[in-house]
């Protein structure tokens, strides 16, 4: 299992780091935009404290502009993983890096079809978003076990499911009880995931009996 932090925030990802909970950071154009700083230095930022791999968005939608944006974003770093929205023209330019080496994550899969297009087209991860289908009341959670269901029964598919816009600690649970392979997490959920009440009502009784002790 491997675990992301989906997030542009250094202080967050840093949080993330010191607990070994960033195997590899996602990153969107909407994150980005938060930090307030230039694509190429909030990735350049993040590179320099995270050895996983960095995902980094395109922007372009069309084949060239999409290779030669994710040429120059794989030029920033030898970790970076380019992120390319799920389109045709991204399943084009995803099996023309696929045939340069360069790894891959084809983002926005909605559906299981979607995501055994980017996988023929040599994708190397897949990024299916659960939140965004649970808001429009279809289970997000099912997409990943069919996903996974489909990438087990053909052993040739190496692409990689990484289970993205993650809302609670449920979407991590529901998704690892299916397999899947990687979670992108932001760090708000990843506290959520420490808490239970039970643990802090413990803690608090514990701490109160110790004051009898002689
Ligand atoms: C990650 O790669 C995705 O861009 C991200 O998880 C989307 O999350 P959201 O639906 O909460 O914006």
């Amino acid at each position: 299992m491997k675990i992301y932090v989906d997030s542009a925030d250094i202080s967050e990802i840093e949080s993330a780091l010191a607990l070994g909970l960033c195997d590899g950071v996602t990153t969107n154009p909407t994150l980005i935009a938060k930090t307030g700083k230039s694509m190429e230095q909030a990735i350049k930022d993040i590179c320099s404290i995270v050895d996983g791999p960095v995902h980094a968005e395109v922007l372009s939608l069309d084949e060239e502009g999409i290779f030669k944006e994710g040429l120059e974003l794989s030029r920033i770093s030898d970790n970076i993983v380019v992120k390319i929205p799920m389109c045709h023209d991204g399943l084009k330019a995803t099996k023309r890096f696929s045939e340069e080496g360069i790894d891959t994550n084809v983002t926005l899969i909605f559906s299981a079809s979607q995501a055994i297009l980017a996988a023929k087209a040599g994708a190397s991860n897949v990024c299916p978003f659960v939140g965004r289908l649970d808001d429009i009341s279809v289970t997000g959670t099912d997409l990943i076990d069919e996903i996974v269901s489909i990438f087990d029964n053909y052993p040739e598919i190496d692409t990689k499911i990484i289970v993205a816009s993650v809302r609670s600690p449920m979407h991590v649970i529901d998704s690892a009880l299916i397999g899947a392979d990687i979670f992108t997490i932001p760090g708000k959920v990843l506290t959520q995931m420490e808490k239970h009440p039970l643990t802090d009502a413990g803690i608090a009784k514990f701490l109160e009996d110790a004051k009898k002790f002689t």
